[in-house]
């Protein structure tokens, strides 16, 4: 199939809604004999969004106006699309006679059905969202080349927060963007291109997404008054055009708000002043957006405020700002990102990955219904190669979500390709043993392992004002992945993956196969140059790009190597290192604490080795940091050519993009294995056993 559409559109804007015109035989006939769509039961907006982002795609994919049709004006003999709510009409009502407690589609699922007799694909749930969800699943489809032909799914979100996280400032910056700047604010104001945001949501709908929060964790003196009348109406105005697409929205606070901006003397969560303002800041929020979601807070974490301050302790501190919001249904989604960032590099006892734990373990309970806790996928900070966070699943009485960072800070920073869904498919299917054997993440995260009333998935955004929105074009692969998984843990990453390819570049076989190919392979390619086994950072402080592998191994972080002439490695055995394998339940815990089970992958993370320690892959540490070194930059070289040969196939702006970006990132694969071989050549003295070049 030849697809070379017009270059105007080809900037990677529309993402995977992208439409690609559906060539004769490619279900094109089967589609041509729709008349229009037709809204049964409901005029909330976002079944209104649903009928409208239906007619858009089915209009685009055949080059041809399906247009939302009123009742009156629906043509009788071609069939149509019906969108419409269970028990609300009657022609919904019979084409899925069991309802909805019979297709059991909770509060955001919904069907879809081939009805063969008029032709009509219905799709029927108990809510708008569950609309808007089964008009993308059904674009979806049609995008990635399957037939409605018999179609009958019914289909239901496994998690019930589907959430992201903006780190954006009002001035326009972005903590840790990749992509540009903000689309929600320039110059200390809201911008006024709500196109783009309109846009932006769109894209979160499509892919399942129901929750955003809209300002940095760490919230600066500015954006600590988005909860006054100073900026309400102006996030008012950004919560309709997110509701419009089922996504409700947040606000990161600032704890220290009430003195900061409040003119109080403490912002003890135990004054009673204080719970007062903080009730009143409650009922001007919700005046404004009676659909708020919550707060997300990141307290006594890396200098911000938080009840430590007060002597209080973390479920007082979040328990103030959750009886606030109670009444309106709101909740607080507080952070567990919390460590000593004052360390002592000369302490060898404290140590960073325990830190979450043990703090957070022992409040379990204490927790207030409309809490949950935001717990990081990893102990220490999203590293292109962490354990899962032991604190997943340690407060049976808690409710927990997990937290992963769709923004590449340490995996390339969207300069360099890195697929991320393999990475967090791993995470979600680590067995914790918790509560025995299938006591898995992604049952942590859905809930259903201590019934938690709140639970699900948030992920730092990887988007900004770039025309493609992610800088690297196959850096959207990672925030559409994310959506999918949120939505589905089951799905696999070659799934979600091929979804993407098809949605954005069309249906051509190579084209898939190849790009498919570079996805599946690209974190593994990063990190074979990068920190190696497990061990993490060695990057540049501050901005975290690039090699630099002493960056922070005598600084306050608490994120250090401990390599010298010898060896290399944390060790955080129970026996003789820090004792945070002891955070794991068995098998999991005997597991790491041992030399001889420890996975590759992580043991450097959990031990100090020798530059001969012999791995279980059969080579030394050193000789594994050399031939990962030597091979990833090859690999990356590869990746160049993978690329290069689908520049017939693929339109010209979109390749270019790409190639530019794969060229820069085979470089600098250059300057990391450069500075890690040389590092441990200089510090071990062991030569390379194929005597390549090392400085
Ligand atoms: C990392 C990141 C910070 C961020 C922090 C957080 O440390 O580098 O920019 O603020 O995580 O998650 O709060």
């Amino acid at each position: 199939m030849n697809q070379q559409p017009t270059a105007l559109a080809e900037n990677g804007y529309d993402a995977w809604l992208r439409y690609h015109s559906l060539e004769p035989g490619e279900r094109r006939d089967e589609l041509n004999r729709f008349g229009g769509i037709l809204v049964e039961g409901t005029d909330e907006p976002a079944a209104l969004t649903a009928a409208h982002e239906l007619s858009r795609g089915v209009s685009a994919m055949l080059g041809r106006e399906v247009a939302v049709v009123s009742e009156r004006r629906r043509t009788e003999d071609a069939p149509c699309f019906v969108l419409g709510l269970l028990g609300r009409s009657p022609i919904i009502d019979g084409v899925f006679p069991e309802g909805e407690s019979g297709l059991s589609l909770g509060r955001e699922g919904y069907a879809l059905r081939h009805e063969p007799d008029s032709g009509r694909i219905a799709i029927g749930a108990g809510s708008a969202a569950g609309l808007l969800y089964g008009a993308f699943d059904v674009l979806r489809r049609i995008g990635t080349g399957h037939s409605l032909q018999g179609l009958n799914v019914a289909e239901r979100p496994v998690n019930e927060l589907r959430m992201l996280n903006q780190w954006d400032n009002i001035d326009g910056s972005i903590e840790r963007g990749y992509a540009g700047s903000s689309i929600f604010y320039e110059n200390n104001r809201f911008t006024q291109n709500l196109e783009r945001i309109r846009d932006y949501a769109r894209l979160l709908a499509s892919t399942g997404i129901n929750a955003i929060s809209i300002n940095n964790v760490n919230v600066h003196q500015i954006e600590t008054k988005l909860i006054t009348e100073t900026f309400l109406p102006d996030v008012a105005k950004v919560a309709e055009i997110f509701r419009m697409y089922g996504v409700k929205l947040f606000l990161s606070i600032n704890y220290a708000a009430p003195l900061e901006i409040g003119g109080l003397s403490t912002a003890d969560p135990l004054a009673p002043e204080v719970a007062t303002w903080w009730r009143e800041r409650a009922v001007e929020i919700y005046r404004a957006i009676p659909d708020f979601g919550g707060f997300l807070v990141k307290a006594d974490s890396e200098n911000r405020p938080g009840p430590f301050t007060y002597g209080r302790d973390h479920a007082d501190g979040a328990n103030m700002l959750a009886e606030a919001l109670e009444p309106y249904g709101g909740l607080v989604i507080w952070r567990c990102f919390v460590y000593n960032c004052k360390q002592d590099w000369r302490d060898r006892k404290t140590d960073r990955a325990r830190a979450a734990y043990d703090h957070f373990v022992p409040l379990d309970g204490r927790f207030k219904a409309n809490v949950i806790l935001q717990v990081k996928n990893g102990p220490i900070d999203f590293q292109v190669r962490e354990p899962v966070s032991p604190l997943l699943g340690a407060m049976p009485s808690t409710n927990q979500m997990i937290e992963f960072q769709v923004t590449q800070e340490y995996t390339g920073q969207q300069h360099h390709v890195c697929y991320l869904v393999p990475q967090w498919k791993e995470v979600l299917d680590f067995d914790t043993h918790l509560k025995g054997e299938g006591s898995t993440v992604k049952r942590i995260v859905d809930g259903t392992l201590h019934g938690s009333r709140y639970s699900g998935f948030a992920a730092v955004s990887n988007i900004g004002s770039d025309v493609n929105w992610t800088g690297h074009l196959l850096a959207q692969a990672n925030l559409y992945g994310y959506g999918r998984l949120a939505w589905n843990p089951e799905l696999s990453a070659e799934a979600i993956a091929d979804e993407w390819i098809r949605l954005v570049f069309g249906r051509d076989d190579r084209v898939i196969q190849v790009i498919r190919g570079i996805l599946k392979d690209s974190w593994s390619i990063y990190e074979s140059y990068t920190a190696p086994l497990g061990i993490g950072f060695m990057v540049n402080p501050n901005h975290h790009y690039g090699p630099n592998v002493d960056g922070y191994e005598y600084s306050m972080w608490g994120t250090y190597h401990f390599a010298d002439c010898h060896g290399i490695g944390v060790d955080r055995t129970k026996v003789t290192g820090t004792g945070y394998t002891s955070q794991y339940a068995e098998p999991n815990q005997s597991r790491y604490e041992s030399l001889e089970t420890c996975p590759d992958e992580l043991l450097l993370f959990f031990h100090h080795v020798p530059y001969t320690h012999v791995l279980q892959s059969g080579k030394t540490v050193i000789q594994h940091i050399y031939d990962t070194h030597f091979e990833g930059v090859e690999r990356a070289e590869q990746l160049v050519e993978r690329w290069a040969g689908l520049s017939s196939m693929i339109a010209e702006p979109l390749h270019r993009q790409v190639a530019e970006r794969l060229v820069e990132q085979a470089e600098h694969a250059k300057e990391w294995r450069d500075q890690i071989n040389t590092y441990f050549y200089r510090k071990s003295g062991i030569p390379d056993q194929q005597g390549r070049r090392i400085y």
